[in-house]
């Protein structure tokens, strides 16, 4: 049995016409973590959620929002999205010079504050942070888009934060792993040292969305 396991539905795959539908089948499927990925056209191509849409959602479901800000200047979206019911709010190191700062700003409105890094970034750049985090979320595809393919070499990624977390005391922080989940590569991500899976098509174009996401709870018992 793997400790702290969550799994976080990706609304990005879900039918943006019809989001009450996806928080149901996030409730029906026991998934802990509602994954909202946020994008501004300028850190990534493509545009998403803002903060009403969030603050909507918030007033359907009880749910720990996870907000995935892929955007510039994350500082100026903080507050607004702490305000509209943010649980987590994870930034990216790439998008800011003062990471020490957001952190700081994302604890001071009361929330849960995580760190990303896309799939080409070292590493050692994510380290000096992690003991301000509560979580740390790795790309695991190019930011931007659902449906895409995990990258070979991110279990590699895993281990490396896994085992900096261990020698340092800071197995309290949760590792993130976001981009090309599925239910056939689920086990090794966990494995590797993931606490929490992304899994945006995998659950939201399968069949049966809300077996899915059992799956994968029982994948990670397995
Ligand atoms: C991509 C997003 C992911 C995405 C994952 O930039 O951060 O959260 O929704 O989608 P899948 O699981 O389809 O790769
Ligand atoms: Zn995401």
């Amino acid at each position: 049995m793997i400790n702290n396991f969550k799994l976080a539905p990706s609304i990005l795959s879900a039918d943006f016409s019809n989001l009450q539908s996806a928080l149901e089948i996030c409730k029906k499927g026991g998934a802990d973590w509602i994954h909202i990925d946020v994008m501004d056209n300028q850190f990534v191509p493509n545009l998403t959620i803002g903060p009403p849409v969030l603050k909507s959602l918030r007033s359907k479901t009880e749910k720990f929002m996870d907000v995935h800000m892929m955007v510039i200047d994350p500082e100026k979206l903080v507050e607004p999205f702490a305000r509209a019911g943010a649980d987590n709010i994870t930034f990216h190191l790439e998008a800011t010079d003062d990471p020490n700062g957001v952190i700081d700003l994302i604890h001071s409105c009361g929330c849960k504050a995580g760190i990303s890094i896309k799939p080409k970034t070292s590493i050692n750049d994510v380290l000096p942070f992690l003991d301000k985090v509560d979580v740390v979320l790795l790309m695991t595809v190019e930011p931007g888009f659902g449906g895409q393919g995990y990258i070979k070499g991110s279990n590699q990624r895993i281990k490396k934060i896994k085992s900096f977390l261990n020698q340092n005391c800071l197995d309290n922080v949760l590792i993130e792993v976001d981009g090309g989940v599925k239910l056939h590569n689920a086990k090794e991500v966990i494995d590797s040292g993931a606490n929490i899976l992304v899994a945006g098509s995998e659950v939201f174009n399968a069949k049966d969305p809300i077996k899915t996401i059992k799956d994968f709870y029982q994948l990670s018992k397995s």
